[in-house]
């Protein structure tokens, strides 16, 4: 006997990461399938330095999969495009590596996360910051106008992940970088994970087999240069943690260039 598995629901979906998200702005010391909050970023190896020089409550927040900031390496002076910036932490780290003459765009579909995160950057004075809503897959940023795009846990939550890939190439200037954490597999997630709104929302559902999501990458226009597997990062959830045993979950970070 055959169980048919209902194809996933991009609009539910949609509302259920935006409720998940909602709740790690506004409540970020609740239990979530995933771990968040500075003792995660340190684990991942955010340097304690950095993070003391920005916002806590960001910290707070924080839900990503990895670290990635020292592959992008930025420079005083660019403009960086941050995908999924979430309550800010990453994109306030970006802002003092390219100091006042530089500027950090966040995207981001959550309106609790854009709302902290705007909040965040208007009392902390870093260098310039613009949160702005949409979606990953579709940026309101102009063509070739960033430097280095970066992005940490997110991609592995949109259900057009070519999309995404294709939006940082147009945004980027030729020879910019993207720069990422995110959830791989390393062998196809089946249809019952897949079409699973709730394991989508806790950044496992929608993992892209690894070599698929390189070809995804390469597709887009880029020549992956830098790609390391994060111990560090565990699933918190003992279904979660399941799926990640069976079908290799891992987080990578990665460098990539715009050819
Ligand atoms: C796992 S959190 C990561 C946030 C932040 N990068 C961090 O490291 O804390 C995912 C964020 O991506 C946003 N997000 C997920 N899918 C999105 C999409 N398709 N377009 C825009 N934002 C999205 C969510 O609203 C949420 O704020």
């Amino acid at each position: 006997m055959t169980t048919e598995v209902r194809p996933l629901d991009t609009l539910e979906l949609k509302e259920r990461v935006q409720r998940m998200y909602e709740e790690v702005a506004l409540e970020p010391e609740r239990e979530f399938h995933f771990e968040t909050g500075r003792p995660l970023a340190e684990r991942l190896g955010y340097p304690a330095a950095d993070l003391d020089r920005i916002p806590a409550a960001a910290i707070d927040s924080f839900a990503g999969v990895g670290y990635f900031l020292d592959l992008a390496a930025l420079a005083p002076g660019e403009t960086v495009l941050d995908l999924g910036s979430g309550s800010g932490m990453d994109s306030f780290l970006a802002a003092n590596q390219v100091g006042p003459g530089g500027r950090v765009i966040g995207v981001d579909m959550t309106d609790a996360q854009l709302a902290k995160a705007r909040a965040l950057a208007a009392e902390a004075r870093l260098a310039p910051t613009d949160f702005r809503e949409g979606y990953i897959e579709t940026p309101l940023v102009e063509d070739e106008s960033i430097d280095c795009v970066i992005s940490n846990g997110v991609i592995n939550l949109s259900p057009d992940k070519p999309a995404v890939f294709a939006a940082a190439a147009r945004t980027l200037r030729p020879d910019g970088r993207l720069a990422l954490a995110d959830i791989v597999t390393e062998h196809q997630l089946p249809e019952g994970i897949t079409c699973d709104v709730a394991l989508w929302a806790a950044c496992i559902g929608g993992a892209m087999q690894r070599d698929a999501y390189r070809n995804a990458i390469e597709d887009a226009g880029f020549t992956i240069t830098e790609w390391r597997t994060n111990i560090a990062y565990r699933f918190v959830s003992e279904r979660a943690d399941n799926a990640t045993q069976k079908y290799g979950v891992t987080s990578i970070s990665l460098l990539a260039v715009r050819s």
